[in-house]
């Protein structure tokens, strides 16, 4: 994968400037492939990670800044604890696995959602790709596991209300900056692209505040058939959209 933007993407003709900074995505359909094929739905979800190293890939070579991918919804836990396990341990080989990848591609990984459910060996292995990559600067792989946005909302309200509390903030200081400030995602832009695999129109509690203004873009492939073509595609349906953030479109004349 070892590929640097601007060389390998020479044939895309979506210029950088247009492409979004980031892109999230949903990644559903786990199952239903694997359904459809008579197979067990574990192997759904472990062809997904294939479809997620495609899309890891590809976003390096284009240049992408940011990649939030959802990986476990903090509703998710209502699924069979086998399923589960399964999840946790794919997640727990990927970061592993990956760790040299990322090295060389120069990809930072970081994770969002809460830590309570996940197992401590698990949390160990994430907590040290993590770290070992922490001071990269290309693309920001942004994982979501045991992810849910009103969580994370009232997180946010809960550490305003304690500085609030303290005195430490008043609560007229308190604007849409300071807010963001106090999410998961402190720091980084919001999505311009949101990508929904298995043909869903729902949101499904993910980024609930950082999605205000994003484009969404939905398929109808199930994940573990999502490529570089189809990420692609998504990125150069976002470039022609008009982007108007409540105002009026800016005309050319
Ligand atoms: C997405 O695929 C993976 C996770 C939610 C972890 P699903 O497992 O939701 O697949 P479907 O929606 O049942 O087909
Ligand atoms: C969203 O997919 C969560 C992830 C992709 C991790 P779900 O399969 O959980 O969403 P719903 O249940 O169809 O809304
Ligand atoms: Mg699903």
């Amino acid at each position: 994968m070892k590929s640097s933007p601007g060389k390998s993407d020479s044939n895309f003709e979506v210029p950088p400037e247009k492409r979004p900074r980031h892109i999230a995505a949903i990644m559903d359909g786990n199952g239903r492939w694997a359904q459809r094929r008579g197979l067990p739905r574990i192997e759904g979800h472990r062809h997904g990670v294939a479809a997620v190293r495609r899309t890891v890939e590809e976003c390096v070579r284009l240049g992408i800044e940011y990649l939030t991918l959802y990986c476990l919804s903090s509703e998710n836990w209502k699924r069979p604890k086998s399923e589960l396990d399964f999840l946790l341990r794919l997640l727990e080989q990927y970061i592993v696995e990956e760790r040299q990848t990322f090295l060389e591609n120069n990809v930072r990984v970081v994770v969002i959602g809460k830590r309570e459910g996940i197992p401590s060996h698990v949390q160990r292995e994430i907590d040290k790709t993590v770290e070992m990559t922490a001071d990269q600067t290309g693309l920001c792989l942004c994982l979501a596991v045991n992810y849910g946005g009103r969580a994370e909302i009232l997180d946010a309200v809960r550490a305003i209300a304690a500085k609030v509390a303290e005195g430490q903030l008043s609560p007229n200081d308190i604007d849409e900056a300071t807010f963001s400030a106090h999410l998961y995602t402190a720091g980084m832009p919001d999505p311009d692209l949101l990508i929904r695999t298995a043909g869903e129109l729902r949101v499904s509690n993910f980024l609930l505040w950082q999605i205000s203004y994003a484009e969404l873009w939905v398929t109808d492939v199930c994940w573990p058939d999502f490529d570089e073509n189809l990420l692609r595609q998504a990125i150069r349906d976002y470039a022609r959209r008009v982007r108007r953030f409540g105002g009026l479109a800016v005309s050319p004349s």
